[in-house]
């Protein structure tokens, strides 16, 4: 926590940082309360680092090439999150699979967002196996990060229609406003400790979420 009662984020990035942005956003405007205390990178030339810089935000690179095997980076990692001593932390489009090394130490306090309608298509390219499985509707995930890859527990889904004239690139411009509203969100949900993950499930006010996360349509607050 910070002096002021905030929770602390580290948020971990590859890219764009357009998820990052509305972390930044969030915190900045109340909605989330929280304060983002570092912003990693595994990519020296991610864009998202030059939006923390801008925020003000303390940014570190590690570069998983530097590093002989993925246990060696993400111990590495491991240790660099701990010693900013975050409440919670934030995969925003970190395009590494990460071992036990890294999870196990963060486990119940580590959320990805994966851009898709999970169970369906873990892993990479799902707006295109979206539209190669004919699929009516598409949407992104944030969930619970375990050892299995995208496979943790779901604390919500938004949903979009797929249009007959989609592309990926069109349906993924669709999902990310989603992703930007629906992430924060959960996040303000973990800080103000209404949702956990226990060894019994997950839980949003002390309810069980629902096998496939909180319908974000049916949400009101
Ligand atoms: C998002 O679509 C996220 O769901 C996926 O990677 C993308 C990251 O985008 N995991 P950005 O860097 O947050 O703009």
């Amino acid at each position: 926590m910070t002096a002021d009662g905030k929770a602390r984020l580290a948020i971990l990035i590859s890219g764009r940082g357009s998820n990052l942005q509305a972390f930044i956003d969030a915190c900045a405007d109340a909605a989330l309360a929280a304060d983002i205390s570092v912003v990693i990178s595994n990519n020296p030339d991610a864009a998202g680092l030059q939006l923390a810089d801008g925020a003000g935000i303390p940014t570190r690179c590690i570069d998983h090439r530097d590093f002989p095997s993925r246990e060696a980076f993400d111990a590495a990692l491991a240790a660099e999150v701990a010693r900013w001593q975050v409440d919670l932390v934030i995969l925003a489009g970190f395009m590494r699979i990460l071992t036990p090394a890294f999870i196990q130490p963060f486990s119940g306090r580590l959320l990805n967002v994966h851009p898709s309608l999970l169970p369906r298509y873990p892993g990479l390219h799902t707006h295109q196996r979206a539209l190669d499985a004919g699929d009516r509707e598409a949407g992104v995930t944030v969930h619970f990060v375990t050892l299995e890859l995208d496979g943790g527990p779901p604390i919500i889904q938004a949903r979009v229609p797929v249009l007959p004239t989609d592309s990926a690139e069109s349906l993924a411009a669709r999902v990310i406003v989603q992703e930007h509203l629906i992430y924060p969100l959960a996040a303000q949900w973990f800080v103000t400790k209404r949702l956990q993950m226990t060894e019994h499930g997950v839980f949003l006010d002390g309810e069980p979420i629902p096998a496939t996360g909180v319908d974000y349509s049916q949400e009101t607050c």
